[in-house]
């Protein structure tokens, strides 16, 4: 099985590129950002709680993202591969993966770190604030989130260095360029 995981900073096109990723190679998208907002629409208890963290700019707290995140990864079965989008976002959520998908017997197989510069980020982010309206894309939340990225998620590429997973993917290019590094270095992990 194919699975992916796509990491990088607040903007820096781990959705776009998730889209793009499951319609060439089929695979099951996992975005735990989107399962949550999903959960505030709907005012679950969950979305209830992390509507909180995430207009703050924090990360919802692990336990409940791990919950949620085995409860659909359960409910899926006889795919190709995942692509995991936003997850994981900590060094306990990178271990519970690596655990869960042992249990399965289907690795991580590469994760991909889309870098683009923190300007571009903020540009980025700012310009989707205005245009599509989603609240933690303001000022203030931006900063925060590009805090948490460093301090708690960024960790992560060291965890899958040393594992010799970690592809570094230039990500300041337009959509259609930084896809065709991803797709490379898939053809050459596949092929
Ligand atoms: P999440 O939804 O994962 O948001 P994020 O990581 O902040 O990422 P974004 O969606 O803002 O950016 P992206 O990298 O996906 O880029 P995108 O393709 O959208 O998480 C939101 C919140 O939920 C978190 O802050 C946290 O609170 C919580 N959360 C989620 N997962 C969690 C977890 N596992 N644990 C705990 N809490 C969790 O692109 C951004 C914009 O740029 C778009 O407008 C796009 O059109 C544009 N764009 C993309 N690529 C390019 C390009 N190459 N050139 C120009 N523009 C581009």
């Amino acid at each position: 099985m194919l699975n992916i995981v796509i990491f990088g900073a607040p903007g820096s096109g781990k959705g776009t590129q998730s889209e793009l990723i499951i319609k060439k190679y089929g695979l099951c998208h996992i975005s735990t950002g989107e399962i949550l907002r999903e959960e505030i629409k709907d005012q679950t208890n969950l979305g209830l709680i992390s509507k909180e963290y995430i207009s703050q700019g924090h990360l919802v707290p692990d336990q409940l993202v791990m919950e949620k995140f085995t409860e659909i990864l359960d409910k899926t079965s006889g795919v190709k591969g995942y692509i995991f989008d936003g997850f994981p976002r900590t060094i306990f959520q990178a271990q519970a993966l690596d655990a869960l998908l042992l249990e399965r017997k289907t690795p991580v197989v590469a994760t991909f770190s889309l870098s683009v510069e923190e300007k571009e980020l903020i540009r980025r982010l700012l310009k989707r604030g205005t245009e599509a309206g989603r609240n933690d894309d303001n000022p203030e939340t931006i900063k925060k989130r590009l805090e948490i990225y460093k301090e708690r998620t960024e960790p992560i590429k060291e965890y899958y260095r040393k594992k010799g997973k970690l592809f570094k993917i230039e990500g300041n290019g337009s959509v259609e360029d930084v896809f065709e590094g991803i797709t490379d270095a898939i053809d050459r992990l596949v092929y």
